[in-house]
């Protein structure tokens, strides 16, 4: 290794970093991994992934209890109350147990953990906390940042205007909460603190919420979060907002321009997207430029334009998801090893873990429908007998199949349990599976993966329980 000080250096320890060490690790390289944060596991295990879905947990249970939705099953309780503070240490206890495991794994696989931020001072170089190393491959894998809404300053200290990081540890639940933004955090954030007793408005941009899903998902989706008691205010922007004692107020106007109007806050939380970590890594010393979304470039297998830096996750183009980084790790570790290490772009799977849950993966019916002649398949889940037997019958299933080969383009989900069924479409779609392959596989009974069956039965014209 002559000179180097690592075969591999990566800089960030999230899903994408993290795990690309671990795999580099494990195929024999001298591998490093820089983290600027206190502990390991990047935005997801920290700030991100778990601690939203721990909440979105323990905040389901509450409103099973507190909304009376158990009543109908026979059971009462007192009344019901909720401790924030004890639901909050709780969900810490997750992170730190997770995030603590990866420095076991680091350890494990003999991954060097340098602790501090790293910038490059040449191609192949990197300074982490005043000290100088020298890597033949760098993988950048730095994240994203929450995206700032100008004129909406965010003090997560202060706990009135947050982020989602704020939104973790809200201290008490507020009054009226305020999302800007009707994407995946403010939907998910949104339900954890209207399940717990706030009254939630989200305030969305566009026509629709859920940009990049399924066009009859994003309309069954605000028809059910109506039907829990959000509120949802399409087409508005916000165009300010002001801070007095302990309430905000937020002014706002019809996206396409017209009269403003004033709405008071407890909490606004600022959902309008994330935006790539590249700022004080010193790109240009290492000869890398950005696009014009501020993202680094990669090829097919992870290679920016300088040889010997790869990029990877929510840094490069494509979803800011935490099993996309996890993938692309692994296959860039793979590639820097002299291995192939590949990803199939066109079978990511996206969940939002709200209740019910909302997934997809693969074409939207707009998207295929654009490309090539398509069939299309639907299921409700009113239909599927074990929702039926949970009282949980909200949602429906939908194949979107090629009409002239009937292979899968895309599958679009909204149940108690999308999240979990969505793998089945997934491999399904790997392989090439036909809507015809989905409908003649046996699929236990009674499971809510019967309404996916149903869903490609539905594309050959022959469903069985509608
Ligand atoms: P990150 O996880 O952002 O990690 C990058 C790391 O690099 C960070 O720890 C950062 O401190 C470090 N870093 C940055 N610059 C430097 C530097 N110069 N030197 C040293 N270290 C540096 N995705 C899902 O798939 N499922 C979910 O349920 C989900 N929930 C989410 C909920 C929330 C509230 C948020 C905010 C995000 C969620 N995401 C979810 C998205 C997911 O967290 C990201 O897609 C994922 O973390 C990206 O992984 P990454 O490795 O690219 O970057
Ligand atoms: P997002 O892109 O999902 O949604 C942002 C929303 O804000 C969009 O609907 C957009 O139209 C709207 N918006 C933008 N500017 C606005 C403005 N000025 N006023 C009102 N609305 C405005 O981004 P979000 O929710 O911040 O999430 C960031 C990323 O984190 C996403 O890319 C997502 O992939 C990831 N994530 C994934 C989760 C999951 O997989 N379950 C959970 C949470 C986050």
């Amino acid at each position: 290794m002559a000179d180097y000080d690592y075969d591999l250096l990566v800089i960030g320890a999230g899903p994408g970093g993290y795990v690309a060490a671990i795999r580099a690790a494990q195929l024999g390289l001298k591998t490093a991994c820089v983290e600027s944060r206190e502990t390991l596991g990047g935005t997801c295990l920290n700030v991100g992934c778990i601690p939203s879905k721990a909440l979105l947990h323990a905040s389901e249970l509450y409103e099973e209890v507190a909304g009376g939705h158990l009543a109908k099953f026979g059971m009462s309780f007192g009344k019901p109350s909720v401790d924030v503070p004890a639901m909050i240490a709780e969900k810490q206890k997750a992170v730190d147990e997770l995030t603590g495991g990866i420095a076991f794994l680091f350890k494990k696989n003999k991954v060097d953990w340098l602790k501090g931020r790293a910038a490059f001072t040449s191609a192949d170089t990197v300074d982490v906390a005043g000290k100088s190393y020298r890597a033949k491959n760098i993988i950048i894998a730095t994240g994203s940042s929450v995206t700032p809404l100008p004129g909406v300053d965010v003090d997560n200290a202060k706990g009135i205007v947050v982020d989602s990081t704020g939104a973790l540890t809200l201290p008490k639940v507020p009054g009226h909460m305020v999302v800007i933004g009707g994407g995946v955090i403010g939907l998910e954030l949104g339900s954890v603190w209207r399940r717990l007793g706030a009254k939630v408005t989200v305030v969305e941009y566009l026509d629709q919420i859920l940009p990049g899903m399924d066009g009859d998902i994003r309309k069954e989706a605000a028809k059910i979060f109506k039907k829990q008691g959000m509120e949802i205010r399409t087409g508005t922007k916000v165009t300010g907002c002001t801070v007095k004692g302990a309430k905000a107020t937020l002014t706002m106007e019809p996206a396409a321009g017209g009269a403003s109007e004033t709405i008071d806050a407890d909490v606004v939380l600022v959902a309008i997207g994330r935006r790539p970590n590249t700022e004080g890594l010193a790109l240009d010393k290492a000869g890398l430029t950005v696009n014009a979304r501020g993202q680094i470039e990669t090829d097919h297998d992870f290679r920016t334009s300088v040889p010997g830096i790869w990029a990877i996750g929510d840094v490069i183009p494509g979803p800011m998801l935490a099993h996309k980084a996890e993938d692309e790790g692994i296959a860039c570790a793979e590639n820097v090893a002299g291995l192939t290490g590949i990803i199939n772009h066109d079978v990511i799977p996206s969940v939002v873990y709200t209740f019910p849950e909302i997934a997809g993966v693969g074409l939207t019916e707009e998207q295929a429908a654009a490309k090539t002649t398509i069939k299309v398949g639907k299921f409700p889940m009113m239909a599927n007998s074990r929702a039926k037997t949970n009282r949980q019958t909200d949602g429906l299933v939908k194949v979107i199949a090629d009409a002239e080969t009937d292979r899968v383009l895309g599958v679009w989900i909204i149940a108690s349990v999308a999240g979990t069924m969505i793998a089945e479409a997934c491999v399904a779609m790997e392989f090439g599976a036909t809507s015809e392959d989905i409908a003649y596989t046996c699929h236990a009974h009674p499971t809510h993966a019967e309404a996916l069956k149903e869903a490609a039965m539905g594309v050959q014209g022959k469903p069985i329980h509608i």
